[in-house]
């Protein structure tokens, strides 16, 4: 699935004239180092280059949960420290690549705390009125991988980031979803797709 592609890929062009690219953050959904996940995630290391990617695992980091206790509405940071580094690369990237398997249609425990942490850039927005509470403009890629039909579970996933991507600066360029893993794992096609559309992503950067 391609999201506004064209028209967020041209707007990344003109505004990429004036910042130079800081590299590319990988959210790696998954808890396994050589599963489907690692498959995807094989052509964005070989296209962006492995040295430029900052890959922050939720599955080793275990974030803690938001528990909503409002400290992000007074203050610009989270009042747990956990995520800082995490934080701190979010707001430099250029790309933001998230990569997860889909669990029971949604993402892994670990995955949706780490987005839920997000929420200190929303309150910087709508409490703050920080305009905007991330400087830095990036393309997004979304990949999952899904046991049987990820379609559906996809286009949950990926609405729910185009919300939390809003407040990041963050503009959605392509996603890609492999199905039927637990069947056939991730085919030949489908990572040539993710290839391709790093390869889009990077002639823009
Ligand atoms: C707890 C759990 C829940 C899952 N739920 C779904 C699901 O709702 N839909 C689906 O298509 N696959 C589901 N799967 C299968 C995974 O999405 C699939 O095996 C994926 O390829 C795993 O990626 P990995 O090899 O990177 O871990 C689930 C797997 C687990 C462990």
């Amino acid at each position: 699935m391609k999201i506004e592609d064209s028209t967020n890929l041209l707007l990344a062009q003109r505004i990429n004239k004036k910042q130079n690219l800081a590299g590319v953050l990988v959210i790696f959904g998954s808890p396994h180092s050589g599963g489907n996940c690692a498959r995807l995630l094989d052509p964005v290391l070989a296209v962006f280059g492995a040295e430029n990617c900052n890959i922050f695992s939720p599955f080793q980091a275990a974030p803690r949960f938001c528990d909503d206790c409002g400290w992000c509405k007074a203050h610009t940071e989270c009042k747990h420290r956990d995520l800082d580094e995490f934080y701190a690369a979010l707001e430099v990237c250029r790309v933001l690549v998230m990569v997860c398997p889909v669990y029971n249609a949604g993402f892994p425990a670990p995955v949706k705390a780490a987005l839920d942490r997000l929420q200190r850039y929303y309150s910087a927005r709508f409490f703050q009125n920080i305009r905007p509470p991330v400087k830095t403009v990036k393309l997004a890629l979304t990949l999952f991988a899904a046991g049987q039909n990820g379609e559906k579970a996809a286009e949950y996933m990926n609405a729910a980031l185009g919300k939390i991507y809003t407040v990041l600066n963050c503009r959605p360029a392509s996603s890609v979803t492999a199905s039927n893993t637990d069947k056939f794992g991730v085919s030949n096609e489908e990572v040539e797709k993710v290839r391709q559309e790093c390869l889009k992503i990077k002639s823009v950067m």
